[in-house]
């Protein structure tokens, strides 16, 4: 098969950069190929054919439905370990698009806007439980917030055991899946042996097997104390029925939950701890925001918030500068396709390369700059300015991200005063299937006049 040029060095060195490196890699791959290269990081994923520029994103979202590409999910059979077999990122074609109609008004429009007084209450409690003068770790506090977040909207758990059971092993089964050899299982099935309790995927297996017990166990709460009044995600999903009036079974509902749950909370805490990054490092990104908060008057409700346009501004460029996805998940063309002066043949894997696409000199001017003021400048297509992919399988949940990282920025903002607890640097570095911020450190510094 013809393929666009690329990095010829072994599989094995091209996924050691990949894993260890991404940013860097893929800038040098720019840099010596152009706008599409090929790059191969095992025998069992196969080449990847990597596109940045706008033209060629628009064609493969934009066609991936139609004759000349589709998003099959067994191309995503690296995240099954994690997800299960029957989550919506591994379903393709009738059952995906049935399951993505079931979940998306969760995420959106009136249901989305009635978890805002919740955001921000929860945001409140997460920082009541911070000590002024002492230095935290701002990924676990924004971790705590999208955790509880996520859980009450897609279980609606309140506190009580379950809800108070679930977040460590969730959270320490995520946490194995974000170092190199965590990485490295995903890839390579022979790195998954489990050696009992102290091997790392042995570990794994068991933080898993405890986080199953408990959504099962949740699950079958439901299925016996059925309340059509919940609003959440859950019992939205034990209510559906497909047209043979089938409902999803226990394994199905494990798997979408476990989606949920995963995708919806380590996204949105890494988003949130680089804009915290980012609106303290720069004073002038702070005072600009701050300026824009007071205009409130105090009157901080969700809406008012959603709708700042700096404060926009500033989470659209955090998510620019450094993705926390850095690709879309693969496509695969269907026939021949022309793309880029490159004939690709049936059956080649293609991937939209977000943080290439958001570090184009042209459409960004100086891209490795935090400038939030682009974005009021000028309104990018979904071909240039793409965070949450695109297409088939564009995000689920990004207009609830959105929402969230709003509010809990806008909220912690206007109550208290934060500084970075030290001068050093952050920088992007891979976190599982995912990238991220180094650890940042802040330090509350005390109660701010505003309401
Ligand atoms: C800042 C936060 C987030 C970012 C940057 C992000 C980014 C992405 C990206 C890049 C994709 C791949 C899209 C493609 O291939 O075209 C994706 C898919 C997905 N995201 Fe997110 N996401 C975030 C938050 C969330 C949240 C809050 C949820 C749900 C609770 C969620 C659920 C999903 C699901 C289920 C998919 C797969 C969709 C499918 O296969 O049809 N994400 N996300």
């Amino acid at each position: 098969m013809s393929l666009p040029d690329g990095p010829k060095s072994p599989d094995a060195w091209q996924m050691l950069q990949w894993v260890t490196r991404p940013f860097s890699f893929m800038r040098s791959c720019k840099h010596r190929y152009g706008d599409r290269f090929t790059v191969t990081l095992s025998r069992r994923v196969g080449p990847l054919v990597f596109f940045s520029h706008p033209e060629a994103l628009q064609a493969i979202l934009t066609g991936d439905d139609s004759d000349l590409f589709d998003a099959p999910g067994e191309l995503n059979v690296l995240v099954e370990p994690l997800l299960g077999p029957q989550s919506l990122i591994g379903l393709s074609g009738n059952r995906h698009r049935r399951m993505r109609q079931l979940l998306m008004p969760s995420f959106h429009g009136e249901r989305m806007r009635s978890y805002g007084q919740l955001i921000r209450n929860i945001t409140e409690e997460v920082l009541s439980e911070l000590v002024a003068g002492e230095a935290f770790s701002v990924r676990k506090s924004m971790q705590t917030i999208s955790m509880r977040v996520i859980l009450r909207a897609v279980f609606g758990l309140k506190e009580g055991a379950r809800y108070q059971q679930l977040a460590p092993p969730k959270t320490a089964m995520l946490d194995r899946m974000s170092n190199p050899f965590g990485l490295g299982a995903l890839f390579f099935p022979l790195l998954r042996q489990d050696f009992g309790p102290v091997s790392p995927w042995g570990k794994f297996v068991r933080n898993r097997t405890e986080v199953d017990q408990l959504i099962y166990g949740e699950i079958a709460e439901r299925r016996n104390h059925p309340d059509a009044s919940r609003n959440d995600i859950l019992t939205l999903l034990l209510s559906a029925r497909d047209e043979g009036g089938e409902g999803l079974t226990d394994p199905e509902l494990r798997d979408e939950l476990m989606t949920l749950l995963v995708a919806g909370h380590e996204t949105t805490a890494t988003a949130l701890t680089w804009a915290m990054y980012w609106i303290y490092k720069l004073p002038t990104v702070r005072q600009k925001l701050l300026h824009e908060i007071e205009g409130l008057n105090g009157v901080l409700d969700p809406a008012s918030l959603f709708r700042l346009p700096y404060l926009n501004a500033v989470c659209s460029e955090t998510l620019r500068i450094y993705p926390v996805g850095l690709l879309t998940f693969p496509r695969r063309t269907k026939a021949p396709v022309e793309l880029m002066g490159s004939t690709l043949e049936a059956g080649t894997v293609v991937v939209g390369c977000i943080y290439l696409a958001h570090h184009r000199e042209e459409v960004y001017p100086d891209p490795d700059e935090f400038k939030p003021e682009r974005f009021l400048e000028r309104r990018y297509s979904p071909f240039e300015y793409l965070p949450f992919g695109g297409g088939v399988r564009r995000c689920i949940g990004m207009a609830f991200a959105q929402f969230e990282m709003k509010l809990v920025i806008g909220s912690l903002l206007s109550k208290v005063e934060f500084e970075l607890a030290d001068n050093r640097s952050v920088r992007p570095v891979r976190r599982g299937l995912t990238s991220g911020p180094s650890p940042v450190r802040m330090v509350l510094k005390g109660d701010k006049a505003l309401s």
